[in-house]
């Protein structure tokens, strides 16, 4: 039977519909323009070569679920790009929105609204005690930019101490400080100096070749090694449990002992949450989980559970001390928007209301559960790792050497990637789940029932076929464990 783009005479969503439904009048053909031929041709893919980029055109999204354009609906595992923390179609969250847009959209960040002043004192109640003075921006890269900016002015220092298996966002000094590979093709140009990377606190790919405990985290004790003898280090920058990266849990003494490192030396710690934060791996913030108060705390995305972009830059009253007799030399147009400022008091409120809190504590353990059956089962599960509702696969070709499928370079060449395969395979069976590299990311909204869990791990299940087959055509032997 002949397929045809159509709108539904209620006017959505726009689906493929079956010709005979035409001609019942169920529905009528529209001249509306090719959505995914426009975007492709019109706009940029993000974080790829634009030739292979096929969009898939989404149309509606509800609790866990969304649809797209050919009316296939996805379990969201990912919380899209591990930001729709709250699930789809939050009434309070639209509601709030909507209401700011009636009463006041925007005014000069200098100015101030009764929606700043409520959202102010709604985050000194969750982010760790001792961070009281916020500056607020709309994405999470440019939360790390004043990040820099302030840790720069306050310490009159200038490099800054990243890790390789880190993201922290796409502008010059955000993806400066990033590890991966999405900062290769940049470089030099386009990005901030004084950059350096120290060791990650990477257990399964330990950089020292070590192994926990009797490493003595010694990830932790080169960072004061570097701080020494670099000499000018304003602040180290972390993910506390990184993210995308393949959701790196950190050993219980790592994120202590760096604090105490960079305490000791003056140097500031600035925490990115971006990801890690609100609910994600079962307290509000990742650094809550080992009692870690940074200098400086980063977050974004779950802020608003992604209704509306926010980005958040918390600082301790030592720093804002200092500037108040020094210029803070930084600002956006859109600083303090109302309208993002109401989906984050509105968010915050979820959080609270429906207990996501301690949801994604409960519901993560049955997750991780689910998970590590996965790896019972699948020789290309060599790890799997979480914290609350996020969890992270890594696959590899061989476990026992654990070496991966894929390296920096293949990502970077649009070579096929197993993780993408694996993804694919997996939406093919109604679930969304994101890759990157060798990792798969799940981490659902915090709203999900077991149920749901269920249907995603059948599905994954299924799709690691494609991984475990891809073993058994390249039998290859011991090479080293730090190929990524
Ligand atoms: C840890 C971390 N930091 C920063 C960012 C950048 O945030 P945004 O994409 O909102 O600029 C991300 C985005 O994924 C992230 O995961």
């Amino acid at each position: 039977m002949s397929r045809i783009l159509l709108r539904k005479l209620d006017g959505n969503p726009i689906k493929y519909r079956y010709l005979s439904e035409i001609r019942c009048g169920m529905v009528q053909a529209t001249d509306e323009p090719d959505v995914v031929k426009l975007t492709k041709q019109h706009t940029y893919g993000t974080w790829r070569a634009q030739k292979s980029w096929i969009p898939r055109e989404i149309v509606s999204a509800e609790g866990c679920y969304f649809t797209d354009a050919s009316g296939q609906r996805l379990l969201d595992f990912s919380s899209q790009l591990m930001c729709s923390n709250l699930g789809h179609g939050n009434k309070v969250v639209i509601d709030a929105i909507c209401e700011q847009a009636k009463k006041l959209p925007y005014v000069v960040p200098s100015f101030t609204t009764e929606v700043r002043a409520r959202l102010t004192e709604l985050l000194m109640e969750v982010v760790p005690k001792g961070l009281e003075k916020f500056f607020y921006a709309t994405s999470g890269t440019e939360a790390n930019e004043a990040a820099f900016k302030i840790a720069r002015q306050y310490t009159g220092r200038y490099k800054i101490i990243s890790r390789y298996n880190s993201y922290h966002g796409s502008t010059a000094g955000s993806i400066a400080a990033t590890g991966d590979p999405r900062r290769y093709p940049i470089e030099p140009a386009g990005k901030m100096d004084g950059v350096i990377f120290g060791p990650d606190a990477y257990c399964y790919r330990c950089p020292f070749g070590l192994r926990y405990p009797d490493c003595g985290i010694t990830c932790a004790d080169y960072v004061e090694y570097m701080i020494e003898h670099e000499s000018n280090v304003a602040a180290v920058i972390v993910e506390p449990v990184v993210g995308s990266n393949g959701v790196i849990v950190p050993p219980d003494e790592y994120l202590p002992k760096l604090r105490d490192i960079t305490k000791r030396h003056g140097v500031l710690m600035i925490c990115d949450e971006v990801m890690s934060g609100w609910g994600r791996t079962g307290e509000w913030f990742a650094v809550d989980h080992w009692e870690v108060r940074p200098d400086i705390l980063t977050t974004a995305k779950g802020v608003t559970g992604a209704y509306i972009p926010l980005g958040v830059t918390a600082t301790t009253r030592e720093i804002s001390d200092f500037f108040e007799e020094h210029y803070f030399a930084h600002g956006h147009t859109y600083e303090a928007h109302p309208l993002t400022l109401a989906a984050g008091v509105a968010a915050i409120g979820e959080y609270k209301r429906l207990d996501l809190i301690e949801r994604s504590r409960e519901m993560g353990q049955y997750l991780g559960k689910q998970l590590k059956t996965l790896q019972d089962k699948h020789p290309s599960v060599g790890d799997v790792r979480g914290l609350g509702l996020f969890w992270g696969l890594e696959l590899v070709r061989n476990r026992k050497s654990r070496l991966a499928f894929n390296t920096r370079e293949d990502k970077l060449q649009g070579k096929p990637m197993v993780a993408d395969g694996v993804a694919a395979e997996c939406m093919k069976k109604g679930t969304f789940i994101n890759p990157w590299i060798n990792y798969l990311i799940i981490a659902p909204p915090l709203i999900i029932k077991r149920e749901e869990i269920d249907q995603g791990i059948n599905a994954l299940d299924s799709a690691l076929g494609v991984a475990d087959t891809e073993i058994t055509r390249h039998r290859h032997g011991a090479i080293s464990a730090l190929h990524v």
